[in-house]
């Protein structure tokens, strides 16, 4: 699967099967994940068969049911944390996706089970992507319009809005989709607005601008991938 139909067929999902992660699955995930902490500095971990972040009040207000795995999103306090851990962890549930697994992004409604991950020295837990084979597939969310997302003078690129189309299709907490991309140029930048998990959202929608538009078509302004160093 291409990464722009893995972009097209991902929707939250919050209900999953009984049916096990096999070991090949486990070990292609885990490795993926590695090297993007090794590119990123970041210190993200697989969580298998661990069922008690899912198993209490806070995921039953959530309505998730069946959630045995996880991805833990961990890595040194800094400003740029939430920025990178959107970013990167994006790339895993895109992985995720094409490897026929269905995932969901959970910064509220889970519980922190201290023992199932591992930090090192100032390092936190920013949120979790609960992993599994889904019930159902989910739905597209509904979408602001491109305007409301975008600036640009005319005439505009189809490779920025390809862009903006795919970070249309980026999951954002409680579906806020508060970030603006602005084109001078070559040149793109993105911001997000104040508010809870803002950031995130907004490394999210940048790796979904970056595989919509192409890197190759422009080059990041001010507020560009999130350049977190460990
Ligand atoms: C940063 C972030 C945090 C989220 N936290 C939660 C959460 O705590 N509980 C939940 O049920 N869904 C959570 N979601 C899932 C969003 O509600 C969902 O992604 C959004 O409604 C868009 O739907 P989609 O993923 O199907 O495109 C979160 C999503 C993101 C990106």
């Amino acid at each position: 699967m291409e990464l722009m139909d893995a972009i097209k067929s991902r929707h939250a999902v919050r209900a999953y099967t009984d049916r096990p992660l096999g070991s090949t699955v486990r070990a292609e995930l885990s490795s993926f994940i590695e090297a993007c902490n090794q590119e990123s500095g970041l210190h993200i971990q697989p969580v298998f068969d661990e069922p008690k972040a899912f198993s209490g009040l806070m995921a039953r207000f959530g309505r998730f049911s069946g959630v045995r795995n996880y991805i833990a999103l961990i890595g040194k306090k800094s400003p740029d944390l939430e920025e990178a851990c959107g970013y990167w962890g994006e790339r895993i549930v895109l992985r995720a996706q094409q490897m026929a697994l269905n995932t969901c992004w959970v910064a509220m409604t889970y519980r922190k089970v201290k023992e199932a991950f591992s930090l090192g020295q100032d390092e936190t837990l920013c949120l979790v992507v609960a992993l599994g084979y889904g019930a159902a597939q989910g739905t597209p969310h509904p979408s602001k319009p491109r305007e409301a997302v975008m600036q640009a003078s005319a005439p505009v690129p189809d490779w920025f809005l390809s862009g903006i189309d795919a970070a249309l299709l980026a999951p954002t907490a409680l579906n806020q989709q508060k970030f603006l991309f602005s084109l001078n140029g070559n040149s793109v930048s993105a911001v997000s607005e104040k508010g809870s998990c803002t950031k995130i959202d907004l490394g999210i929608a940048k790796y979904h601008f970056e595989v919509g538009a192409g890197k190759e078509n422009f080059l990041w302004a001010y507020g560009g991938p999130p350049k977190y160093h460990s």
